[in-house]
């Protein structure tokens, strides 16, 4: 393992940054962003896409999803000159020495990870390689360890013995979406994963300016630095869920408990906030993908059994507190607040939403939904819940209130914190609101007049 504190000296004006030619495979939300941040750092970058309607949005220079701020670097970008939008996969493989594999990794039915997309990604490189020239494929999907050394072979399989010379290299990416601009910028730690020393220099010579410790660890490790990141986040997210329901009990109060417990440095109070259980694309995916693992090498999963157990049971849970707070379900109009996985995104891969609406379906109650981006991909992707006479989706969070019987709140936008809760009040037909985020102001909110929930506190609010 080597910590590069004293990054290289290498590069250092745009001009010969410029010289540097990078192509990336897959622009979806770690391929577009790698691409525009570098873009943005001086480098020349050419982009693949094999999604023609999403290629044709991104030459346009229009941003294929919400993300704060990419839409702007994206033009940005874009009028530089430094990035490029391809239609064929040789165009980058041709001209550019470092190649990075952004390609999705979605989890299949048996819970093991879709290599799908990068087994056709390696074989269009290997098609297009040419064999007098060094090529550095940088793997960053997130993929269970041991897949950067599997594309090598892969690809020298496709070349059928024709003359190769590539090198292989896994940067796993660890930005958050809803920040993930800011984060490419500013990354806590850029790991190196490389089986040939030879190549650091390479690799260096993109990530040395920018403003975290790099760490060199061979490919197989770097691909388990990712896995267990996301797991770690994942076991710390359901370990505070388990305090919460503690805490319910015992008539605590988890914000104080979570404060005391976060305020030791060993500990930190970033991912632990309560809720109704984590989604999105990467830590569900991941924490099955490390069980899966442990099975196959034969090492118990049990933690990471635990911690999606009792993820997937805080809908059980949120279920429960809207039985309890309105006593009768059916017939009652339920209010919705997110439908996206989290604030500042309009993914709703595995959002919690998504589990709740069946549950209160089945018991009868009408839903309107509301979320301030996410509304358009709902309706897209969940075409028979747009046409079901139970469900109505809004635009408008007032508009969503109306003779509404309960607000649940899924997600954190700061917009709800801002809502005029005295209109709110007048437009519900009995103002109780259960806050799966903790995220309103709940003294405040008494003052109003509503019935108010949330997680990890059990209070008489009437
Ligand atoms: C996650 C990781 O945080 C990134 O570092 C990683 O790069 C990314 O996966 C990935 O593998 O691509 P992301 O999926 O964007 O990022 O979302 P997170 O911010 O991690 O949130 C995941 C879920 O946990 C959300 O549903 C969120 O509401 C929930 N959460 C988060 C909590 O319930 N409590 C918390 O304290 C924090």
């Amino acid at each position: 393992m080597v910590l590069l504190e004293e990054k290289l000296e290498r590069v250092k004006d745009s001009e010969e940054k410029k010289e540097i030619k990078i192509g990336i495979v897959g622009a979806g939300y770690v391929g577009l962003v790698t691409s525009i941040g570098l873009a943005y750092k001086g480098f020349k970058v050419l982009v693949f896409e094999k999604n023609k309607e999403k290629l044709n949005l991104l030459k346009k220079g229009i941003a294929p999803f919400y993300e704060p701020d990419l839409q702007k670097f994206l033009l940005n970008s874009l009028n530089s000159g430094n990035l490029e939008f391809v239609d064929e996969i040789s165009q980058l493989v041709k001209s550019c020495k470092h190649i990075y594999i952004c390609v999705g990794t979605p989890i299949k039915e048996d819970q093991t990870y879709d290599m799908s997309f990068l087994d056709a990604a390696a074989k269009e490189i290997a098609n297009h390689l040419p064999s007098n020239e060094q090529k550095i494929i940088i793997i960053k999907s997130t993929v269970p360890p041991g897949t950067a050394k599997w594309f090598k072979k892969i690809i020298y399989r496709y070349r059928r013995g024709k003359k190769t010379n590539i090198e292989i290299a896994s940067i796993p990416e660890f930005l958050r979406e809803g920040n993930a601009i800011y984060d490419f910028f500013n990354p806590n730690r850029i790991i190196i994963g490389v089986d040939n020393k030879s190549i650091i220099d390479d690799l260096t010579q993109i990530y040395h300016d920018f403003p975290a410790p790099i760490l060199i660890v061979s490919t197989t490790e770097a691909e388990l630095i990712k896995l267990a990141s996301n797991c770690f986040l994942s076991t710390k997210i359901s370990f505070i869920n388990s305090i919460s329901d503690i805490c319910e009990k015992l008539g605590c109060d988890i914000e104080n408990v979570r404060t005391g417990i976060g305020l030791d440095n060993r500990i930190g109070l970033d991912f632990l906030k309560p809720g109704i259980g984590f989604g999105g694309s990467c830590l569900p995916k991941d924490l099955e993908a490390i069980i899966s693992l442990f099975k196959e090498k034969q090492v118990d999963p049990i933690l990471f059994e635990a911690v999606k157990k009792i993820n997937n049971d805080r809908i059980t849970l949120l279920m429960n507190k809207i039985k309890k707070a309105l006593w009768n379900i059916k017939g009652k109009i339920i209010t919705i607040w997110g439908i996206s996985f989290k604030a500042g995104t309009d993914d709703i891969r595995e959002s919690p939403t998504l589990k709740l609406i069946p549950h209160l379906l089945n018991e009868g109650a009408y839903l309107v939904l509301y979320d301030p981006k996410a509304t358009h991909n709902f309706k897209n992707q969940f075409p028979q819940y747009s046409i079901n006479p139970n469900i109505k989706i809004t635009e408008d969070i007032y508009e969503s209130t109306v003779n509404s019987n309960l607000i649940v709140i899924t997600n954190d936008w700061e917009e709800y914190k801002k809502a005029d809760f005295f209109k709110i009040y007048e437009l519900m037909e009995t103002p109780i609101i259960i806050d799966g985020r903790n995220i309103i102001n709940y003294p405040e909110i008494l003052e109003y007049g509503f019935e108010y929930y949330r997680i990890g506190v059990i209070y008489e609010s009437t």
